[in-house]
């Protein structure tokens, strides 16, 4: 394995993993994934030129690393002891993904290990400020993107903040296995616990209101295509709705979401999984816009967005003054037919 450093204008940085068959990118702009390829088999959604312009106007995004909070906070105001916030309604009247000033439109500085053979790691770090977000406290954010020869990308988040605030951090990066990205529909998820958190009628979603795919699929690998065209629970009328999923997710120790020649093996530590089926894509207007609806599917791992407002003091997105805060989360690729 062996990495490369390609400098781009407006301070946009790509390092350039390759390992034999894979070639992974990420990029110092968002702490982001750039591209995943298997061969000549784009993995993830990115842009088919690796330009800088495209990183800085996608609406969707693509790679990021996202906070300090992944998902909706409703009306963009919570409680926190005692005291009251409100941040900015970026997605009417929603607060999401941590604002226009999220750790997606952050410079992270960077520091690249190579331990020469099993495993390259970038290590980006950033400092989200509560004068810019209007969350309480400032973090120091560490996120470290590691990639061995198993083709495993792993993704550690370590936090500490200067007051009690609010991290749930994510990755916003979309996969699609099919050679040519045709839609998603023909991906199969499995897990030994597999229910999705049904939304209301703002967006939001509900602790206890789930749907279990294991009890629909009597615990068999479920289509994306089964999901969508099942009549039999409330989830029906919302997949209508949304045109697709835009759910969290509980699951078991691992996921696996394959098509016929590969396997994704998802495994992590945060409570919940946010599955969005890039239901909506016409709504960039923008040459480099070539996206079609269910071009690909994102894994979020997080807590369950607007935790705060469901859970109080009990939401896992809490971050104590002083505490260490850690993650893991792994995607590992594996080809199924040699
Ligand atoms: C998802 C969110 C979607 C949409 C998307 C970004 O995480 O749940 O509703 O906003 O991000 O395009």
């Amino acid at each position: 394995m062996f990495t490369e450093v390609e400098h781009q204008r407006n301070g946009l940085d790509l390092i350039k993993i390759d390992n034999d068959r894979a070639k992974i990118v990420f990029s110092n702009y968002g702490a982001r994934i750039v591209s995943w390829k298997y061969e000549d088999n784009n993995i993830v959604l990115g842009n088919v030129v690796e330009a800088d312009e495209f990183y800085f106007e996608n609406p969707f995004y693509f790679g990021a690393s996202v906070g300090r909070y992944g998902g909706r906070i409703e009306e963009g105001r919570f409680e926190l002891d005692g005291k009251s916030y409100q941040l900015e309604q970026n997605d009417p009247p929603h607060h999401l993904h941590g604002g226009p000033q999220g750790m997606n439109r952050h410079f992270f500085d960077y520091e690249i290990k190579d331990d020469n053979g099993g495993f390259i790691q970038i290590i980006f770090t950033t400092t989200l400020k509560a004068a810019e977000d209007h969350y309480p406290g400032d973090i120091k954010v560490k996120i470290i993107h590691t990639y061995d020869i198993d083709n495993r990308w792993t993704i550690e988040y370590a936090a500490e903040a200067t007051e009690t605030t609010l991290f749930n951090p994510t990755n916003h990066v979309y996969f699609n296995l099919n050679r040519d990205n045709k839609e998603i529909d023909n991906h199969y998820l499995s897990s030994s616990d597999l229910k999705v958190h049904l939304l209301n009628d703002k967006n939001l979603p509900s602790v206890d209101d789930v749907v279990d795919l294991n009890a629909l699929s009597d615990h068999q690998p479920i289509s994306f295509k089964e999901i969508f065209d099942n009549e039999e629970t409330p989830l029906h009328a919302q997949i209508e709705k949304y045109q697709g999923l835009d759910h969290p997710f509980t699951i078991g120790d691992e996921l696996i979401v394959e098509n016929k020649q590969f396997l994704l093996k998802m495994e992590t530590d945060m409570p919940n999984v946010v599955v969005f089926t890039f239901n909506e894509t016409n709504n960039w207007d923008s040459d480099m816009n070539i996206y079609k609806p269910h071009s690909g599917f994102t894994l979020e791992a997080q807590s369950l967005p607007n935790d705060i407002n469901l859970l109080g003091e009990e939401a896992p997105s809490i971050l104590r003054k002083g505490d260490a805060f850690f993650s893991k989360t792994t995607y590992q690729i594996i080809e199924k037919s040699e």
